[in-house]
């Protein structure tokens, strides 16, 4: 690594019981700090890029060497205040506050664009912080498998729960229940993936997570992919069970799944259009459908179809402006595919990666032919090799004169704001000994505190969804730096288990002791009006008070260290964020926070929606005694 022109060592956490900072504190977020940098963990720790486009860790590493300095001597009553991954200062505060504060490229909302965010950058006033990696708790793969499970966990519930599989048509369709959700929805019934065939695209850094999180789930995963060498990675990482050599025998393998129950996940080297227009042909319509290609990025994301993928990488240097026309076009042709699939019966979402906007912007710019050859239902004798176009399916076609892209729902008000109701949201914890059985046994503790079973052996189905994560994650999923997990908690819940791992410590359970932080992707933590507050209820997008709301009260509450952030997961300009990490030592003190700040946070989400007008989180107001200052 470079500092200043010389090589700087690779970094890894200390791991074991011996403190170089003078608390567990202190020591924790110096720890963190460096994990998000282990080379095992970060993208390109060289820059300090954790992950997440550019997302840093520190501004420099003069910057890192000055926090980690400034941890070290930092007194039991001090804290510590980092602006955009610098430290700024030092405060003579109290044992209970947190013992550090972090602001990371916040701008005044006039100048929030990505032009006066590089012009900053470059001048070396800020950095990218973007969720977890400026805030210090970023657990690697992890992260996205669980998000990817939760997601597909979700929709089962919401559409499969007390139905059975075996593909078909069952589930209740989305438009008859409406995007609207977060309110009458029953949760946690039981449903599964099982006998369901999910069909997708993309086998990247973050796509690559779907296939595991399918099987995990129990369900079929039908994934289509360009780039051979994604297929390899995905099954070399045991993500991803195996790939087939045709569409005809990714198909017979998939429905054999489906009709057998197995879960069961197929990539096929196609491009993703493509696929879709297969199944149009062949009139298969698969029970779920969904999209992670780069859809976000014309030029160097998505690959258009009509040529091979060499041809394609080919023309993306010699001739990017006929690219991005191929490339648009070839999503507006995608996206007509999928409100076809939509219209046959399956469950069709976007994954937060832009192809509704861009098949709309297509249309608009007239890159996407709006003229539809022959098209009809089912496909008739039309030979393989079928793509959208030449099935006739175009977008005026497929939709009427009505394309319209945002006819299938974004992921969050579809699937997780009923989660966000309850003050759900990502519950992670680190064992900072280093040692893997630190985490072994922490899982087991999830698995005694919240049981699938009950004492007199009857299913807790609510609990089910939760217990088969533990149990698979900890079979399957390997540990990046410092061991770690993940699990989606509540209100109530999260405060019962920071309080069951305080104890785990205090009784020398586990060897040293374990922080607790979140995602910036949480319930009452963030404003981002294009994915996680997309279609409130009441309109209150682009309302930002709550993230602020949030990082105060964490503060108040004492939780180790609490940041703010702008633009992470979509771009500056387009969302505010905050997040909390607090130590559980195992001493009574740190009981006294980590009720206190397990508590506050997901009250906040509570709070959001009940304001938002959600009833669902009304009655969980309600039910678990959460205070909306009525009078
Ligand atoms: N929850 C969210 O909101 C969320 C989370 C993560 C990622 N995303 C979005 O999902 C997308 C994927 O993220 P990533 O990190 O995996 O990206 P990536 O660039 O690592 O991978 C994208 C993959 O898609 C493949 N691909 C591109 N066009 C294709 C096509 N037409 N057919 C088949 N394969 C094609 C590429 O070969 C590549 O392997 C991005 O747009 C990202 O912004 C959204």
């Amino acid at each position: 690594m470079q500092h200043q022109g010389i090589l700087h060592p690779p970094l890894r956490a200390p791991r074991g019981a011996r403190l170089s900072c003078k608390s567990w504190l202190t020591e924790a977020p110096m720890r963190m700090l460096m994990n998000n940098l282990d080379p095992e963990v970060a993208e390109r720790p060289d820059e300090l890029i954790v992950y997440g486009g550019s997302g840093k860790a520190a501004r420099t590493w003069e910057d890192f060497e000055r926090i980690v300095a400034c941890l070290k001597r930092l007194e039991a009553d001090e804290t510590l205040l980092v602006q955009s991954g610098r430290a700024v200062g030092v405060l003579k505060t109290h044992a209970d506050a947190p013992r550090v504060l972090i602001s990371n490229s916040m701008l005044v909302p006039k100048w929030a664009t990505w032009e006066e965010f590089r012009r900053l950058e470059a001048m070396g006033l800020t950095m990218f912080g973007q969720m977890t990696a400026g805030s210090w708790i970023y657990i690697g793969t992890q992260g996205i498998l669980q998000g990817t499970y939760e997601t597909f966990g979700a929709l089962a519930r919401k559409h499969f729960a007390g139905r059975e599989g075996q593909g078909g048509k069952g589930a209740e369709g989305q438009r008859d229940r409406g995007i609207e959700t977060g309110n009458a929805l029953p949760l946690h019934d039981g449903g599964t993936l099982r006998g369901r065939l999910v069909v997708t695209g993309g086998l990247g850094g973050m796509g690559g997570a779907q296939p595991l999180a399918a099987t995990m789930n129990e369900g079929v995963c039908l994934c289509a992919e360009v780039d051979p060498s994604r297929i390899e990675k995905r099954i070399r990482d045991r993500y991803l069970d195996k790939a087939a050599r045709s569409v005809d025998e990714a198909l017979a393998w998939a429905l054999d799944a489906r009709r057998a129950g197995a879960a069961v996940s197929i990539a096929v080297e196609m491009n993703a259009a493509d696929l879709l227009a297969e199944l149009i042909r062949r009139d298969l319509t698969p029970d779920v459908l969904t999209d992670q290609t780069s859809a976000h990025d014309v030029l160097n994301g998505y690959v258009p179809n009509g040529m091979s993928y060499a041809a394609a990488l080919a023309l993306r240097r010699d001739d990017p402006e006929r690219y991005i026309r191929e490339s648009y076009r070839t999503m507006a042709d995608h996206v007509a595919c999928m409100l076809e699939l939509q219209r046959r019966g399956a469950i069709t979402f976007d994954y937060g990666n832009n192809i509704r906007g861009h098949a709309k912007e297509a249309v608009e710019k007239g890159f996407a032919d709006p003229r539809a050859a022959d098209f009809r239902p089912g496909g008739g004798s039309r030979s393989s090799g079928a793509t959208a176009r030449n099935l006739g399916i175009a977008p005026a076609e497929a939709c009427g004169s009505d394309f319209d892209p945002f006819r299938i729902p974004g992921f969050v008000p579809e699937y997780i704001r009923p989660l966000f109701c309850e003050g759900q949201g990502p519950f992670r914890w680190v064992a900072l000994s280093g040692d893997p059985k630190d985490i072994a046994r922490t899982d087991r503790a999830v698995l005694e505190t919240f049981p699938d079973v009950d004492a007199s052996g009857r299913r807790v189905p609510h609990r089910e969804h939760l217990c088969r994560w533990i149990r698979m994650a900890g079979e399957r999923v390997a540990f990046q730096g410092l061991p770690a997990r993940i699990c989606w908690l509540g209100y109530g819940d999260r405060a019962k288990m920071g309080l069951v791992f305080n104890d785990l410590v205090a009784r020398g359970e586990v060897s040293a002791p374990i922080v607790i932080g979140r995602d910036h992707l949480d319930c009452g933590s963030v404003a981002s009006p294009n994915r996680e507050t997309e279609g409130m209820k009441d309109g209150s997008d682009a309302i930002a008070d709550w993230p602020i709301l949030n990082a105060l009260a964490n503060t108040a509450c004492g939780a180790t260290w609490v940041s703010v952030h702008h633009g992470g997961g979509v771009g500056i300009g387009y969302s505010i964020h905050a997040g909390q990490v607090i130590v559980a030592d195992g001493t009574p003190e740190a009981a006294r926070r980590l009720q206190r700040v397990l508590t506050a946070d997901p009250a906040m989400g509570v709070f959001r929606h009940v304001d938002a007008g959600y009833e669902r989180a009304e009655a969980v107001a309600r039910e678990r005694g959460v205070d909306g200052a009525r009078a």
